[in-house]
């Protein structure tokens, strides 16, 4: 198996007023003082407080990401934010095709490639999400939906440095429920063997991330999953003590 630096990362969703701020900078200080020494660590906050947050992160060792972008890189599209304007702030990542952008804003795998391209154009890490929901679950659908996202959101020319995936099964999202260990394993074994078989060995060395209700208490044996390159964390992101906990998987 490929050595792979495994990443956590928090989504903060449509979370955080500049008094969350304050959560930021003890989770930043504590990592300042005590690295993450096992996997990077990322957070994505609202776009309202990227570039307040950039100066707090660059000496903390933190990474900072978007949690979406437009595939333009300027124009007439009211409300909507660019890679480059991402990358103007001092992030280095987006989170596209999240489930709740594909549920909320009807985005389908092409748009979520086009976003993926984009985002590397402006220089960024395209964190690509898939999942299948609870119903597809039910009919035994998971590889099959998987493979589908892969296959049509993963645009030619991804590599380990670009791309991340982040596996996060849609039922297991703010539910607290998550999938058994001999699933995740499952899943994550297939989405390797699809990633090596289109893009070989930088297939091999990307990141693949689980996500869906990952909590202190349960990091470290998700994280010790084969092919388990780290988590895509949401309401368990939003304070410093329970983050730094999953960040404890990699620090023992
Ligand atoms: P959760 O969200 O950790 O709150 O389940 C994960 C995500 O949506 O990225």
């Amino acid at each position: 198996m490929a050595d792979i630096r495994p990443l956590v990362a928090g989504n903060w969703k449509m979370n955080g007023l500049r008094s969350a701020v304050a959560e930021l900078d003890k989770m930043a200080a504590t990592l300042k003082e005590n690295p993450s020494k096992g996997a990077d660590v990322m957070i994505c906050p609202p776009f309202t407080l990227l570039m307040g947050v950039a100066k707090t992160f660059a000496d903390s060792g933190m990474q900072l990401g978007a949690q979406d972008c437009h595939v333009n890189v300027s124009g007439a599209h009211t409300g909507d934010i660019s890679p480059e304007m991402i990358a103007d702030t001092g992030a280095t990542a987006v989170i596209v095709g999240h489930s709740e952008r594909r549920e909320d804003h009807a985005e389908k795998d092409k748009l979520v490639a086009q976003k993926a391209l984009a985002a590397w154009r402006a220089g960024l890490t395209a964190i690509i999400c898939i999942g299948e929901t609870e119903g597809q679950k039910r009919l035994d659908l998971t590889l099959k939906v998987v493979e589908r996202q892969i296959k049509n959101s993963l645009p030619e020319g991804a590599t380990a440095e670009n791309t991340v995936i982040a596996y996060e099964p849609v039922w297991a999202i703010g539910s607290g429920l998550v999938p058994t260990v001999q699933d995740i394993k499952d899943v994550h074994g297939a989405i390797r063997k699809q990633l090596a078989g289109i893009l070989g060995g930088e297939g091999e060395k990307m990141r693949i991330l689980y996500g869906g209700s990952v909590k202190p208490s349960n990091a470290k044996e998700l994280m010790s999953v084969d092919n388990v390159d780290g988590a895509l964390v949401g309401g368990a992101s939003l304070k410093a003590e329970d983050f730094l906990g999953i960040i404890d998987a990699y620090r023992s």
